[in-house]
């Protein structure tokens, strides 16, 4: 059984999505439903991001360094001096991260928002084989736009689900943030976003479009607008990280396991592939060619303090 009063929230806690998306041609909720199952090929831990490389680590080893990630954005959000931290995964995926925390933070109380209802069967599912339920629930709801009850949270984060939020400045993600966390309260987003270098050609730029457009994400962040964002919400002690060198190690990996996945699935599996799934062998293997050094793509860890 899944706990259902987490956080005195009970069934209805979360308004479902109803924005549509733009320019994407297939939706958010398709294109992880179908697409969800491949990326066991990525992490068994279904750890739905790239990887933080410490030096002295073995760069060979992903999940290990998917894992780091975890790890990084749990101590930014500062949250192990507190003897029951309450933490908000905003686009929480197969819930990765939610069972990394609870593993590393015996008391802690965990939610994690996803738009996907296939996910919030799946992640669940994956939360009770791991004996974690219990203090933890996925709820589907749109992280834009939450009727959680505002500052009940200690930390809110969002690893690599920034991008598929509205705008350039992600303001409504982050104006919903800053409302659920209580003062003092952590903010963590790990994710790409578009520096200041412009594209280096038309042709780089419409990789781009093509790579937004299989990641369904309408635009990434633009870093410059982001944090000028944060400030006007109140947000203090924002720090930038840099991280395309920390995440490089795990890109790597994209070209091995996209082989090694058409082999298993396409070639000799012979399950169907449809759109959603091509869309995401595809995207992954555009990626370094819109990002730094090449392009303007670049990878960063934010934080910030409520006031
Ligand atoms: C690439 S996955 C990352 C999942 C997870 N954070 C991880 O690292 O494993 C992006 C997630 O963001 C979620 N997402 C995108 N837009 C959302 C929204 N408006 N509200 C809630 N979740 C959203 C998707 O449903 C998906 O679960």
């Amino acid at each position: 059984m899944i706990a259902t009063d987490v956080h005195g929230l009970e069934d209805a806690g979360v308004q479902t999505a109803a924005k549509t998306q733009g320019v994407p041609r297939i939706g958010l909720e398709q294109y992880y439903s179908e697409a969800g199952p491949d990326y066991a090929a990525w992490s068994p831990e279904f750890n739905m991001h790239f990887g933080y490389y410490r030096a002295g680590t073995n760069p060979l080893k992903r999940e290990a360094m998917l894992e780091q990630m975890n790890a990084e954005v749990l101590a930014r959000l500062r949250v192990e001096k507190l003897a029951e931290p309450k933490l908000l995964d905003l686009g929480c995926g197969l819930g990765g991260t939610l069972r990394s925390f609870a593993r590393r933070m015996p008391k802690v109380r965990l939610l994690g928002l996803t738009r996907v209802p296939w996910q919030v069967k799946r992640a669940s599912t994956l939360n009770e084989a791991a004996g974690c339920g219990a203090r933890m629930r996925v709820i589907e709801g749109d992280y834009e736009d939450t009727i959680l009850p505002r500052g009940s949270y200690d930390g809110v984060y969002a690893l690599e689900s920034s991008c598929h939020a509205h705008g350039a400045d992600k303001g409504a993600l982050l104006a919903e943030a800053y409302r659920l966390l209580r003062p003092g309260g952590r903010l963590v987003v790990a994710d790409g976003f578009l520096g200041a270098r412009p594209f280096a050609s038309a042709v780089q730029e419409r990789i781009y479009r093509k790579l937004c457009e299989c990641w369904v994400i309408e635009e990434l962040g633009e870093l410059d607008a982001f944090t000028v964002k944060l400030e006007q919400l109140g947000f203090t002690d924002i720090a930038v990280e840099h991280l395309q060198l920390r995440v490089a190690p795990s890109v790597a990996h994209v070209p091995w396991v996209t082989l090694k996945f058409l082999l298993t699935d396409v070639v000799f599996g012979k399950k169907k592939m449809t759109r959603a799934r091509w869309n995401n062998v595809l995207a992954p293997v555009l990626l370094p060619l819109v990002s730094a050094p090449l392009g303007p793509m670049t990878y960063c860890m934010i934080s910030a303090t409520r006031r």
